[in-house]
């Protein structure tokens, strides 16, 4: 069931929103500035997406970035809690924040994302940081003008959450991080229910865009000179379970395959679960489809992946990786790993270690377990002490390290397209930028290459990093 908690009616009506719009202005003619605000983003791209969804609200009511959080007139804190860090990361940065709005009150305070769906936690925010004016959640973007009209205009507190929806709220306007790649939104929430994970919790049941919004979205991004978008979704393998008329993530990827002026399609993420042949077939016949897969294996023992509730075992997951090579002989896998799950055995441990040595990942993001209130997983005994886990998870570093940075080698002395995303932080005669594979590459160029597909034959090979030079 949804449930709505208000606190002062924050929706307004149109005339509401063109007379912020019109404050918004006289406050720019007054000041010979617009009124500036700062995102801090925390967690995945699900984040990052709703960051850009947030930044074209504000500039759609005549708000600008600014880089600088210590003297924005709205600050905001878009919120992750996948991690105890994530949750600390936050926590700590509001402390900053308090003091900076102590020496300027008329600063907004705006946190809002995944924390906020939790009502505990939403509950401590408004008991120990009383100065933060506003919080909304990940299903009420589109309330924020009426949020900031109400803390500003109204010197309200205003919150507005909902903490499931069936609802997709469809056409909010998106001021996008980088003009040649982009996120696109397929499928909202979560119904796996891993049972270390407060995703389910936080996001809700799973929604799947209906096909045509995803691709009339891709269709303009592809006219505004967008070469690259990555699909996002909890597990994008079951985009469309729950649309009237069916409709399959493979068929997704064929019909945005021919949208001309895209030239690579990602997605993320892929549940072994729901990794389907229809699916391997589409990533290789689709031209545009990069060939990688991240496909998350979490734990290599088959006793821990079911108390995971991952719904595989290590024989099934092996298997599609076979597959995957098979068909696709050049394709790149990439996964998630979690350390010291509760009851993991040094036995289970080495499952986990032969999977990574087994598969030979390109590259692999590794977590230390962390216990979630409210999961499942947060109950079970046997969890493990830190000592034991840090020092799994140096050992698995170790193995994994040493594979990906030999898959990084075996790219030396080739050429690859790479498209190019961005300058160095360094220097400015350095581009950095992406191979299908999703290998990170530096390599010499000036800045009118950006947004180009160059190729870049590889000189030399990092763990994280490639080097080449443009050919
Ligand atoms: N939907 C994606 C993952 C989203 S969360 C999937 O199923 O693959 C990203 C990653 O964070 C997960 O893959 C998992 O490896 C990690 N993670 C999630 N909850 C965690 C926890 N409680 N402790 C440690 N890592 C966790
Ligand atoms: Fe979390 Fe599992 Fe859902 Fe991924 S699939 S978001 S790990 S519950
Ligand atoms: Fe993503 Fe963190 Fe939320 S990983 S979905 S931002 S809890």
């Amino acid at each position: 069931m949804s449930k709505r908690v208000i606190i002062k009616d924050a929706r307004l009506s149109s005339d509401k929103i063109i007379e912020l719009k019109n404050i918004n202005e006289q406050f720019f003619i007054m000041n010979g500035r617009r009124k500036t605000y700062h995102i801090l983003t925390y967690g995945c791209q699900m984040n990052e997406h709703d960051s850009e969804k947030i930044s074209g609200m504000l500039t759609s009511i005549g708000y600008e970035e600014t880089d600088d959080d210590t003297n924005a007139d709205l600050v905001i804190f878009n919120t992750c809690l996948i991690r105890e860090n994530a949750e600390l990361k936050v926590f700590g940065k509001l402390g900053e924040v308090k003091g900076l709005k102590r020496n300027n009150p008329n600063m907004l305070v705006a946190v809002c994302g995944c924390m906020m769906q939790k009502e505990e936690i939403r509950e401590k925010v408004i008991k120990k940081f009383s100065f933060v004016d506003i919080i909304f959640g990940t299903n009420t973007i589109h309330e924020l003008p009426g949020l900031i009209y109400n803390a500003e205009i109204n010197k309200n507190k205003s919150i507005d959450i909902i903490e499931n929806t069936e609802l997709i709220y469809e056409n909010m306007p998106k001021q996008r991080k980088f003009k040649y790649k982009a996120l696109v939104n397929i499928t909202y929430g979560c119904n796996n229910f891993c049972t270390y994970c407060v995703v389910p919790y936080v996001r809700g049941r799973e929604k799947s865009r209906e096909p045509e919004e995803i691709i009339n979205e891709v269709k303009a991004l592809a006219q505004d000179g967008c070469k690259e978008i990555t699909l996002l979704g909890q597990n994008v393998n079951s985009y469309g379970s729950n649309l009237e008329k069916k409709f399959t993530f493979a068929e997704l990827l064929y019909e945005i395959n021919k949208i001309d002026g895209i030239e690579r399609i990602r997605f993320m993420t892929s549940h072994p679960k729901d990794l389907t042949d229809d699916l391997i077939m589409a990533i290789k016949h689709c031209s545009k489809v990069c060939n990688h897969v991240h496909l998350p294996v979490q734990a290599g023992s088959n006793n821990i992946l079911n108390k995971m509730n991952r719904k595989y075992t290590k024989e099934h997951y092996l298997d599609l990786v076979y597959k995957l090579k098979k068909e696709i002989p050049d394709v790149a896998i990439t996964t998630d790993i979690i350390v010291g799950f509760p009851g993991e055995t040094e036995e289970d441990f080495l499952e986990t270690v032969d999977v990574v040595k087994n598969v030979q990942y390109d590259s692999a993001f590794t977590f230390l377990y962390s216990m979630r209130e409210g999961t499942k997983a947060a109950l079970m005994e046997d969890q493990i002490p830190d000592e034991v886990k840090h020092e799994r998870f140096d050992r698995l570093l170790d193995v994994l390290y040493k594979i990906v940075l030999e898959r990084n080698s075996q790219c030396i002395g080739h050429t690859y397209p790479v498209l190019v995303e961005s300058t160095s932080k360094t220097s400015d005669n350095f581009l950095t930028g992406r191979t299908e594979h999703f290998r990170l590459v530096h390599f010499k160029g000036t800045e009118e290459l950006l947004g180009q597909i160059v190729n870049v034959k590889i000189t030399n090979v990092k763990t994280f990093h490639m080097e080449g030079e443009i050919v």
